[in-house]
């Protein structure tokens, strides 16, 4: 490519060139009409920022910790599935951009090279590992423990796709995950294999459980030494039902908005969530963040960290290992920027009175 994409919005376009109509409406899609997946950008356009002025911020430092794990940023990647797709190296090109760059890496169970694999050949670094909920579920805890010592630091447990959300593009190219590539940590599971519809979906209703419950979570957390974060959540009352459950952190999603469509944007869904749990545990939000001033308007709102979905796929498809590094040093870029701008040095003085009340200066017009 000529020349690299400015910012984390031009790269869609840049990367739907190098993939596959199959790969890259996989990878793009939110479910039914997309008013969600809109409304994850949209909403940040709202929310205004007012900074403080004359703060020295000769001194940033971007460097934080989540669950414990020491990063250069606030902000991670996401587990989305089938990174082979989009490299030939697939989750070890993306997780080792990710370690260059010093952010935490999430992997999917839906990944096309091995929990293992990944853990042996990309750089030492701090790395999560997303479960789904097999119906088998002597599977789900060999899996959970199989990331326990491949030394993954926490489960993060998927609680938003009971069935899998209906993303119509997918229907239509019947979505396949391309031969030879498979669900590399479960293989012999079955194939991801559209015949008149969307594959995955298929996958989901063969494979996934659809009766998991709270008491689930709880189990997890018994048969897994590692913390378990809560993926998924939209509101209060469920983000205190996973702290009560023994969650360890939860993490406010809408799935990149490709479960329920007309579910709100994460950044609308953050304030009531992290005035809710008060600090009992930590709580990270993905879905839709771009820019630099989207990540710090949520970590005024409460969340101690910020994941990245699809930016990192296109950063992938565009150039491997680096382009995922090129992604993770632009946001830290434009988010350094911002911080200075608003008069913070640190993400911990980073509050919500960063944030203009809404309907602040306007009454005596
Ligand atoms: C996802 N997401 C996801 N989540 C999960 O828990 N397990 C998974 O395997 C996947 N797979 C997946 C594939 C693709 C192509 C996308 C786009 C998303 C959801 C993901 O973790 C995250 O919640 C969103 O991607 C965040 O939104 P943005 O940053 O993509 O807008
Ligand atoms: C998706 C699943 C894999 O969103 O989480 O496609």
């Amino acid at each position: 490519m000529s020349e690299w994409p400015l910012n984390l919005v031009d790269l869609e376009a840049a990367a739907a060139e190098r993939l596959t109509q199959n790969a890259y409406d996989y990878y793009r899609s939110g479910a039914g009409d997309e008013i969600t997946l809109a409304r994850n950008r949209s909403a940040f356009d709202e929310i205004l920022l007012l900074p403080h002025v004359l703060c020295d911020v000769s001194d940033i430092s971007l460097e934080t910790t989540l669950l414990g794990s020491e990063v250069a940023m606030p902000v991670a990647v996401a587990p989305t599935a089938f990174h082979g797709m989009a490299d030939p190296e697939a989750e070890v090109a993306s997780a080792t951009g990710a370690a260059g760059a010093g952010a935490l890496f999430c992997l999917s169970t839906l990944s096309n090279t091995t929990l293992e694999t990944v853990a042996e050949q990309a750089p030492p670094s701090p790395r999560w590992f997303q479960l789904y909920a097999f119906k088998d579920r002597g599977l789900t805890t060999e899996l959970a423990r199989r990331a326990e010592a491949a030394g993954y630091g926490a489960i993060v447990l998927t609680v938003d796709a009971p069935v899998l959300g209906r993303r119509e593009r997918d229907v239509r190219n019947s979505f396949s995950l391309p031969e030879p590539l498979t669900v590399a940590s479960v293989a012999g599971r079955g194939a991801v294999e559209g015949k008149g519809e969307s594959g995955l979906a298929a996958y989901f209703e063969a494979q996934l459980d659809p009766s998991l419950s709270w008491s689930d979570v709880e189990w997890l957390v018994g048969v897994s030494g590692l913390p378990v974060v809560v993926k998924g959540v939209h509101r209060a009352d469920d983000a205190l039902r996973a702290v009560d459950s023994g969650a360890a952190a939860v993490l406010v999603s809408n799935h990149g908005a490709r479960q329920l469509d007309t579910a709100p944007a994460t950044i609308e869904m953050l304030p009531a969530i992290s005035e809710a749990i008060a600090g009992q545990v930590e709580v990270f939000v993905d879905g839709g963040f771009r820019r630099g001033t989207d990540v710090l308007k949520a970590l005024c709102l409460g969340a101690r960290g910020v994941l990245l979905g699809r930016p990192i796929l296109w950063g992938l498809s565009l150039g491997g290992a680096e382009g995922v590094g090129r992604v993770l040093a632009t946001i830290e870029r434009e988010l350094r920027e911002a911080m200075a701008l608003c008069g913070a040095a640190t993400p911990e003085q980073l509050s919500k009175e960063l944030i203009m009340p809404p309907h602040h200066g306007r009454g005596s017009l």
